[in-house]
């Protein structure tokens, strides 16, 4: 049967890979060693929601609007709430009628933005390696994808000096996120002025993925409404799954220039309707009532990067300390180099032999190759046990 040719650009990716490697590894109970599945291949937090957001919900859930459809007029409690904590958070006023779009998850607003945007052709930037629904988004627009390449040997700091100005003219559209998933880098403030301020002068919108922006460690988060200019062309992604460790309940929202959100809600609305009333609660709560929540996640994070970082260290793995939280970006050794694994390669072979599972680096984009992401997604103590489950089969390599 025919399906159409954004299926086979989108391609079955490294994710896809490695899922059906885990979903078999798990079926057969196997692995070479009989090892349980030790899961650190997703970002999705093992740390328990405010309880007081948890509690928003159950005590909204047997409302009767709680079991309607949610146009987007009924959100107003959700974007004021919001419109308060932008002021509380940063400083900063926005509109709750015109600047704020509550949405089903940061991915949706990523990769629906590039439809609300792009002309089929269109010129979008993202960077290599990004989070997959920044490429994803554009090409569902059948945008021209470009990328700019991020380096370790630059800290994986992106060099927008590369881009030349008839280029930055050509562009419609560029979507970046600091703190970056995968590299786990903070970024600084003056990256996101920078192309903010290119985008105005080149006219292209500057779309920011910040749903990492309470979980830095070292540093402060750079904030792309702090920058001048995101009232003409810039729009910034945040969402309840990290850092309120509300994943599964899919909210986020966005906040940008007036035609932008307009846009974007135009298109969300032949899509979805919003999540429920009673979630909406959920989101309230933790705004309002447990504001300080992505501290106590930050710490628990801090804790299982040192403590992890120090384990692999001891078993000759060595690995940039992260400026963020919730991974570890690893390199992958020389030993497996020399070997002709490459990441895909050799996060298969951690699997099958220790059972425990990484994300393949080159699933983030080319740039990405020859790295592994760890997701801090257990308590310390099991981490370590990861590690020490691994030391056999790493001193057996090496
Ligand atoms: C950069 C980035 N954006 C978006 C998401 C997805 O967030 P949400 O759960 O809000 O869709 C992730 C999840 O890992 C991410 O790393």
């Amino acid at each position: 049967m025919q399906t159409s040719d954004r299926i086979s650009r989108l391609g079955f990716g490294v994710f896809d890979r490695n899922d059906r490697l885990k979903d078999a590894y798990r079926r057969s109970s196997k692995g070479s060693n009989g090892f349980s599945l030790v899961d650190l291949s997703l970002g999705s937090s093992d740390i328990a929601p405010p309880p007081a957001a948890i509690a928003a919900i159950e005590e909204s859930l047997g409302l009767f609007d709680s079991s309607t459809y949610c146009l987007h007029a009924a959100t107003r409690p959700f974007r004021e709430t919001v419109s308060e904590w932008c002021k509380w958070r940063f400083g900063i006023d926005v509109d709750a009628s015109r600047e704020v779009l509550f949405l089903v998850g940061s991915q949706e607003g990523t990769a629906h933005l590039p439809l609300a945007i792009l002309n089929p052709g269109d010129r979008g930037l993202i960077l290599d390696p990004s989070y997959p629904s920044h490429r994803g988004g554009m090409v569902l627009a059948n945008a021209s994808i470009q990328s700019l390449q991020l380096s370790f040997e630059n800290n994986w700091h992106p060099n927008f000096g590369l881009l030349s100005s008839s280029h930055l003219d050509q562009l419609r559209m560029m979507t970046l996120g600091f703190p970056h998933n995968p590299t786990a880098t903070v970024g600084h403030q003056s990256f996101i002025d920078e192309v903010m301020d290119l985008g105005v002068r080149h006219d292209f919108v500057v779309a920011h993925d910040n749903p990492y922006v309470d979980l830095a460690l070292e540093g402060e988060s750079p904030v792309l409404l702090r920058s001048k200019g995101w009232r003409e062309r810039g729009i910034e992604f945040f969402s309840f799954s990290k850092a309120w460790c509300m994943g599964g309940f899919r909210m986020a929202f966005a906040i940008g220039a007036e035609p932008l959100i307009s846009a974007l809600k135009k298109i969300k609305s032949v899509v979805d309707f919003n999540q429920s009333l009673a979630l909406q609660q959920g989101a309230i709560a933790a705004l309002t009532k447990a504001p300080d929540w992505p501290i106590h996640v930050r710490n628990v994070y801090m804790e299982r990067r040192d403590r992890t970082i120090r384990a692999l260290t001891s078993i000759g793995w060595n690995v940039p300390i992260p400026s963020m939280s919730l991974y570890l970006w690893m390199p992958i050794p020389n030993w497996a180099k020399e070997r002709g694994f490459d990441d895909e390669h050799l996060a298969a072979e951690l699997l099958d032999k220790t059972g425990i599972a990484l994300t393949p680096g080159s699933g983030f984009g080319a740039g990405g190759a020859n790295w592994l992401r760890l997701a801090l997604v257990l308590p310390s103590e099991e981490l370590e046990l990861a590690v020490a489950r691994l030391k056999p089969w790493w001193n057996e390599q090496s």
